[in-house]
């Protein structure tokens, strides 16, 4: 995967040349904003150590619900979130 940027409370993952992800930061369990390792490739909380993928699936509770994911659109030199 390539790089990857935050714009508030989205957090950007370039995944090809085209393609792009965007993922809430925002925490399912009681919504504090999650931070991305990019060792791990993992999004963890610091409020109560809920751990999701890079797809933004949980792998550790006490959130139970994956963070939301909006979609990114490319059209020439515009990114789009929606
Ligand atoms: S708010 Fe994220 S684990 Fe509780």
């Amino acid at each position: 995967m390539g790089g990857f940027a935050y714009n508030g409370n989205v957090f950007i993952m370039r995944t090809s040349d085209t393609n792009y992800i965007a993922i809430s930061r925002i925490c399912t369990h009681q919504g504090c904003t999650v931070a991305y390792n990019s060792s791990t490739k993992q999004f963890v909380c610091p409020c109560h150590g809920a751990r999701y993928n890079a797809s933004g699936a949980v792998l550790q509770g006490p959130a139970q619900r994956p963070l939301t994911i909006y979609t990114a659109t490319v059209l020439g030199t515009t990114l789009t979130i929606s």
